[in-house]
């Protein structure tokens, strides 16, 4: 089980992250909405260990992830929001750092990068410099490098970012098939209709406070709506028309 416990972070006097508990069970897939500046990427960032929080503690089957990082990041796959990718590696090369890092089997290692190079696409340009890739292959390469060890804990920060329709489907189908699987998930978007349409959970936050967590079902069930109304219920309290016609009138007036 992966559990959060009380998880605070504080930047500066104004909490980034407040208090915030959750316990995953295996074949879960908890999905982590709010607006900007909520706390979503913190939260990751403690769950993957970069971030030590100000208070709280996560735990991974029992045991505080700080009291051994490295074998915990073994269990982990993270696609961060922002890529750090190494413009001078080819693709090929950068997965091959990955696995290596991660004492992966060799030969098992090249199949298995050869394998996903082939079902994301990216086969032909595997030679290629990361330099010279579209925004969405550099997206591609950070999956590959966050599943290619098989973790057990998929963390992901905003996947979708630059993946066209077809990439994005099949993401949203794989992340559908690891919880089946029993693996555990955590799933930050803001895309409302793949939190809806991929995770069985669900927590929202707003200013760094969990503000509702349940399955998806319920959540809409609570409010008899869709995830979307709810969502905006909760966090906002903005009328998105109003905002969309003063923006256009304000370019007019330009
Ligand atoms: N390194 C940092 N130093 C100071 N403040 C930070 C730092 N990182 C984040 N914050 C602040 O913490 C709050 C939460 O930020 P965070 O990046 O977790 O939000 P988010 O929900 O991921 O937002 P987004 O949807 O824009 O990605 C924000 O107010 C942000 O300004
Ligand atoms: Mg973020």
């Amino acid at each position: 089980m992966l559990e959060a416990i009380q998880l605070t972070k504080r930047y500066s006097s104004l909490p980034a992250v407040q208090d915030l508990s959750f316990r995953l069970q295996p074949g879960q897939v908890l999905g982590c909405l709010g607006p900007n500046g909520s706390g979503k990427s913190t939260t990751v960032k403690m769950l993957t260990g970069l971030l030590e929080p100000s208070r709280g503690v996560v735990r991974f089957n029992g045991r505080a992830i700080q009291e051994d990082l490295a074998s915990y990041r073994m269990h982990l796959g993270y696609v961060p929001e922002e890529a750090h990718l190494y413009p001078y590696l080819t693709g090929w090369e950068y997965l091959e750092m990955v696995g290596t890092l991660r004492a992966m089997n060799r030969d098992r290692m090249y199949l298995t990068i050869d394998s996903l190079l082939q079902l994301f696409s990216l086969h032909p340009a595997r030679h290629a410099t990361i330099g010279t890739y579209s925004k969405g292959m550099r997206q591609r390469i950070l999956l590959i490098a966050a599943i290619m060890h098989d973790p057990d804990i998929f963390i992901f920060d905003e996947p979708l970012s630059g993946l066209d329709v077809t990439s994005a489907l099949i993401f949203k189908n794989l992340v559908q098939a690891l919880g089946r699987s029993g693996k555990f998930v955590f799933y930050c978007s803001h895309v409302l209709e793949v939190v809806e349409k991929v995770c069985t959970d669900v927590l929202i936050l707003r200013k760094g406070v969990v503000i509702a967590h349940d399955s998806v079902t319920n959540i809409g069930k609570i409010l008899g709506q869709s995830l979307e109304n709810t969502f905006l219920h909760l966090v906002d309290d903005v009328d998105t028309m109003d905002v969309a016609r003063d923006i256009v009138e304000v370019m007019k007036a330009a």
